[in-house]
């Protein structure tokens, strides 16, 4: 088994979506001890901006920037990895109720017609391989699942859903923890309940 396990907080050893992707991998881990993971903290080594340089690229362009080609390099590797993964494990929290800035620049990375999705003749079609799983941990310190007042702000977690379905990655498995900056034991209850439905993952 191959795991992708990316994080993408900007808070640290505060972060609940770091704690909870952790635990996920520990928790694949155990039943699955031969498991090959690739990990990359997108915080501490964080993905530029797509910016004109890469479109030109990607149109076939002459790069000559050192700093562009270890990019363009690096994009490349990201979706390597993304094909070969069996599992992909991301910390997803919430901040300005959508993805990191972070978490985005890697799916401005991932997203490439032609190599995880191309354009048929009705329409576009993933091209991730089948089989593929991800599990998903959304953190956010308000609330926007079903029923919520705020649930048309969840710019997060339909984000990710649909970018992954574009690319043919359908099995998702979402853990959230939502609710963690309402005070109270709030935040220990959705953690517990996060950890709980982790460890009845069955992979
Ligand atoms: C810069 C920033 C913006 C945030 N924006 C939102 C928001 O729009 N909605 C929300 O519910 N919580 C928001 N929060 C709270 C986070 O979602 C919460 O702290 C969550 O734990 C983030 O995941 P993390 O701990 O893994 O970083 C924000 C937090 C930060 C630091």
């Amino acid at each position: 088994m191959k795991i992708l396990h990316l994080d993408s907080s900007i808070l640290g050893d505060n972060s609940a979506s770091r704690a909870l992707s952790a635990e996920t991998v520990t928790h694949l881990k155990n039943s699955h001890p031969e498991a090959e993971i690739i990990y990359h903290d997108l915080a501490a080594q964080p993905v530029p901006e797509l910016g004109s340089g890469h479109v030109g690229a990607r149109f076939g362009a002459e790069v000559t920037d050192e700093a562009l080609q270890a990019d363009l390099a690096r994009g490349n590797a990201f979706i390597d990895e993304l094909i070969a993964a069996d599992v992909v494990v991301i910390g997803v929290p919430m901040y300005n109720f959508t993805v990191s800035a972070q978490l985005k620049n890697w799916i401005d990375r991932i997203v490439v017609a032609g190599k995880t999705f191309r354009y048929g003749d009705n329409g576009p079609i993933g091209l991730l391989p089948e089989g593929k799983k991800a599990i998903l941990i959304s953190t956010r310190g308000g609330q926007y699942s079903a029923g919520h007042a705020a649930a048309a702000m969840d710019h997060q977690e339909p984000l990710l859903s649909g970018i992954f379905g574009f690319l043919g990655l359908k099995d998702l498995t979402w853990i959230r923890a939502e609710g963690l900056s309402r005070g109270g034991d709030a935040r220990e209850t959705a953690m517990s309940a996060a950890r709980a439905e982790i460890a009845a993952l069955s992979f």
